[in-house]
């Protein structure tokens, strides 16, 4: 069984979708460990729901590189075969990402390359556009960047509001997601993980 380890900071409705495609059984996968850098995360709420071990992380007055080196510690002590950063609000640096190369994936509710950061999908409503999409990536040193593993388009509809377009981008993260994980951890054996 293929371990992930997923870190959040808010209402972990992806979470919610990689918990469930587990426990059914369309993701051959288990969820090891849930971390959030934020302590009233409702992730935190779901994740115990399901059984899943679920720790707060707070930057806490320490740098960027001290914070990444402690969350790299928790992360490898759960053996990861892949960290999913499903709406997890920090921007990793390499003290984070060398520890688990080419293991670490986003989610993001824009397509390659538009709105990266923060309000992605207020901004593309914002932008008059027809289309947007979501998009999972491996996850580099940039924000919202790095080799991409999946698209999908989402239609903006002339009669669209921000909350009928945000719901219809977060069904389409719920099924891209699990997409790019089933493929992803299909026929490989696991990387190992660097310790210590
Ligand atoms: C998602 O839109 C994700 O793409 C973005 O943050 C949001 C998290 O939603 N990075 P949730 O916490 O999984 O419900």
């Amino acid at each position: 069984m293929k371990r992930l380890v997923v870190l959040v900071s808010g209402n972990g409705s992806n979470l919610q979708a990689i918990l469930e495609a587990c426990r059914e059984g369309r993701l051959k996968a288990e969820v090891a460990l849930v971390v959030s850098n934020r302590p009233g995360a409702y992730a935190l709420e779901r994740a115990r729901a399901a059984g899943v071990e679920a720790l707060v992380l707070s930057r806490d007055g320490r740098s960027r590189r001290e914070y990444d080196a402690a969350l790299a510690e928790l992360v490898a002590a759960a053996r990861p075969d892949r960290v999913v950063l499903a709406g997890f609000l920090h921007i990793l640096s390499s003290v984070f990402l060398e520890r688990f190369p080419d293991q670490v994936l986003n989610l993001h509710p824009a397509l390659p390359g538009a709105f990266p950061g923060l309000n992605a999908i207020e901004r593309a409503f914002e932008a008059g556009l027809d289309q947007t999409g979501v998009m999972v990536h491996r996850v580099d040193e940039g924000v919202d960047t790095g080799p991409v593993l999946g698209v999908e388009q989402v239609s903006i509809h002339p009669e669209d509001s921000l909350e009928s377009l945000t719901e219809r981008i977060h069904q389409a993260e719920h099924r891209l997601l699990i997409r790019c994980l089933q493929e992803e951890l299909s026929d490989e054996t696991s990387p190992a993980v660097r310790l210590g």
